[in-house]
């Protein structure tokens, strides 16, 4: 097909470029050299973007962490955090389950890492979030939960073009927080996607501290602060009776708080305090910082936030030249790249789909799902999320298989567990805030193993 002419080489070479280039697509463009200040590994890294819809250049970024060892034979996992608006990257690879944490100007190894056991897709989502940009800020508003599963969805089946070796892999999505909306919402239609071509092998799905059904969810906050002493007996009442927390929430929401609710949430405010970080009720705040704090009382921070002494690291680091140009990562019409998207526009209304029944339709098509709570949480605390596991598996008729029983991490109990129909799990980690794998890194670690080999947590030390 080539002649030898020589001014056909070029052309020539060219073409047999662009066809071994589609033959097998080479992910070279979003390999990482290497981090800055990051220690040598034996593990490869790729990050980038993945375009979604090309007509208003919607793109997702990823950071993506091959497994430590025997990257080949290890599964596929993808984990998104919540918000709605909060980075994978920064939150879930850099101050969670990740390879590596930002301590001043470089990067230390995370013992506890999940690529130890698995090949890490983090990805920002949704558009807006992180790196993740629209040439079309519009794109920016009215963000709401189909949109965010259907590009999602985009994004993997594009993002297995580059990487066509992870295709047949075994695929496990994990998220936490808002992401227990993303997560059920982005495997339903990948199985829908399936019946017509089967690209996804999707084979669990776990989800932490999620957001599975608001009203349930949300009103489990006053008892956990009121056994936690973090409220009064009379406090307790009013909160239960008079406003519960779904009821102010809605309220706000729809932008009309009644004097009732907000005479009750105010006490409530008052006497946990801001001294007290919500997401876990044992760990200190940051002190420096105690004033970006006060935003997790308010309604509009009823999701998620991080540690803000570790955030503040990864916020500087992410945003060096030398690092974004390292991660081939651009800033599109934001200044500064933010742990929590301040461009995002997003239906919060949607905080009340019950994503818990999604959860029961995966069940039923046979895909495994772990739900697990670190147990110091109370913005989404363990007893709302065990209420409703404990529901679903009633009403998918699943016996329990797993009785109620403590697991172990090392010598120490780990948390509690129960199985249901050898599918449906609940689990609790001991001592763990709403981002687990930061408080508590190594029984994360422990509990993510036995959720990709199907075991059931160790009974036994
Ligand atoms: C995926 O795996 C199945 C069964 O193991 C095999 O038949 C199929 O050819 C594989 N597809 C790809 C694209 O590797
Ligand atoms: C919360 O308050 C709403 C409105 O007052 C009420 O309908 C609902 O039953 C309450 N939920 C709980 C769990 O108390």
């Amino acid at each position: 097909m080539c002649s030898l002419l020589w001014s056909s080489i070029a052309m020539c070479v060219a073409l047999i470029l662009l066809q071994v280039a589609i033959v097998h697509p080479s992910p070279s463009h979003h390999r990482i050299t290497r981090l800055p200040g990051q220690p040598h590994v034996e593990f490869h890294q790729f990050s980038g973007y993945v375009t979604v819809d090309h007509k208003s250049e919607r793109s997702l970024f990823f950071y993506f962490a091959e497994a430590e060892k025997d990257a080949l034979s290890k599964p596929l996992v993808l984990w998104l955090n919540g918000g709605p608006g909060c980075s994978s990257l920064g939150v879930g690879a850099f101050s969670e389950n990740g390879p590596f944490r930002p301590k001043g100007e470089a990067l230390v190894r995370n013992q506890f890492s999940w690529n130890r056991e698995a090949n890490m897709l983090y990805l920002e989502t949704p558009i807006g979030v992180g790196f993740s940009y629209s040439s079309d800020t519009s794109s920016y508003e009215g963000v709401n939960d189909k949109i965010t599963a259907r590009d999602n969805l985009a994004f993997l089946q594009n993002w297995f073009i580059n990487f066509p070796e992870y295709r047949n892999r075994s695929l496990f999505i994990v998220g936490e927080s808002y992401a227990g909306h993303y997560v059920p919402q982005l495997s339903e239609l990948m199985l829908q996607f399936n019946k017509k071509e089967k690209l996804f092998n999707l084979k669990g799905v776990a989800l932490g501290n999620p957001v599975l059904e608001f009203a349930t969810d949300f009103n489990s906050r006053a008892e956990f602060f009121w056994s936690h002493g973090l409220i009064s007996d009379t406090t307790y009442k009013m909160f239960t009776s008079v406003c519960n927390y779904s009821r102010y929430v809605r309220e706000y929401y729809n932008g009309a708080v009644s004097p009732i609710c907000s005479s009750v949430m105010s006490q409530v405010s008052t006497e946990t305090s801001r001294f007290v970080d919500k997401y876990d009720v044992t760990l200190d705040v940051c002190l420096s910082s105690v004033f970006s704090q006060t935003k997790v009382l308010n309604p509009q921070q009823v999701t998620e936030t991080i540690d803000v002494c570790v955030e503040d690291e990864t916020v500087n680091y992410l945003n060096r030249k030398d690092v974004q140009s390292a991660l081939h990562a651009r800033l599109v019409g934001v200044r500064r790249w933010s742990a929590c998207s301040n461009v995002l526009d997003y239906e919060l209304h949607n905080l009340e789909i019950p994503t818990i029944t999604t959860v029961g339709k995966l069940v039923k098509e046979g895909i495994p799902v772990l739900v697990y709570s670190g147990d110091q949480d109370s913005v989404i605390p363990l007893t709302g999320s065990r209420t409703l596991v404990h529901k679903l598996a009633k009403e998918l008729g699943l016996k329990t298989t797993v009785p109620y029983r403590v697991w172990f991490e090392r010598q120490q109990v780990g948390g509690w567990t129960q199985v249901y129909g050898n599918i449906l799990s609940f689990a609790t980690i001991r001592g763990a805030s709403h981002e687990a794998p930061f408080s508590q890194p190594e029984r994360s670690l422990v509990l993510f193993k036995s959720f990709l080999e199907g075991r059931p947590l160790p009974q036994e030390f």
